[in-house]
């Protein structure tokens, strides 16, 4: 099985988002390319990406072959060869950090990832399991939840949109309490996914 982790936390292996992403890779058994965008950022879309997209007729070879749509080609090929997705990542300011939607504003892309049809915009890539860990300082989830959760709805829309609607959310929340706290999650997390039907 090929698996795309796709890491976002600038902390990176030092990062409660990898380590619960790690987790979840070691019960999967199989070969990971990881797409760090904090390593090697995704820079914002171009201008001829921009043109691309609000234009009803696909660029040329020479735009295609450079910028934000060669880039563009790239991301997209990365979750293609994937068989399912891991996308390690943080809350920040209750949604998904810039980075993360850089790499969306890359790969969610019109008459590539998805269509536009009477119907609305139907996506174009076959469907797989993305697992989503999400850390975050406070907590967004259930009744105790001290804050909103913008992360978990926008994912679930946007790559929806390309065709990927399987979605397995795993949370660490409340990190930012401090050791103890970190130290019980990954043990919650850690018995959790050692059940045998958890997947
Ligand atoms: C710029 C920034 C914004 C943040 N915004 C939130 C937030 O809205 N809600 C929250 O619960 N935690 C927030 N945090 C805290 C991080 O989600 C938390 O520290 C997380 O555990 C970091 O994960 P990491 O160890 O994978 O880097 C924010 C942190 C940063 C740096």
């Amino acid at each position: 099985m090929k698996i795309l982790h796709v890491s976002v936390s600038p902390r990176g292996e030092d990062s409660n988002a990898w380590w619960l992403s790690q987790q979840i890779i070691g019960r999967l058994h199989g070969s990971v390319t990881v797409r760090d965008l904090h390593a090697s950022p995704v820079p914002h879309i171009d201008a001829d990406y921009a043109d691309a997209l609000g234009s009803p007729v696909e660029p040329g070879h020479a735009a295609a072959a450079r910028g934000s749509l060669a880039l563009s080609e790239q991301l997209i090929s990365e979750v293609e060869a994937a068989d399912c997705l891991v996308i390690g990542t943080p809350m920040h300011n209750y949604t998904v950090p810039s980075s993360l939607k850089a790499w969306i504003d890359h790969v969610v892309r019109v008459r590539r990832t998805f269509a536009i049809t009477p119907d609305g915009k139907v996506g174009l890539l076959r469907d797989r399991p993305v697992y989503v860990a999400i850390v975050s300082g406070g907590g967004f989830s259930g009744p105790q939840a001290q804050q909103p959760d913008f992360l978990t709805p926008y994912l679930k829309v946007a790559l929806a949109t390309i065709g990927l609607h399987d979605l397995r959310f795993f949370t660490m929340e409340r990190l930012a309490a401090g050791p103890q706290v970190i130290a019980a999650e990954r043990e919650r997390v850690a018995t959790a996914l050692m059940q045998p039907d958890f997947f």
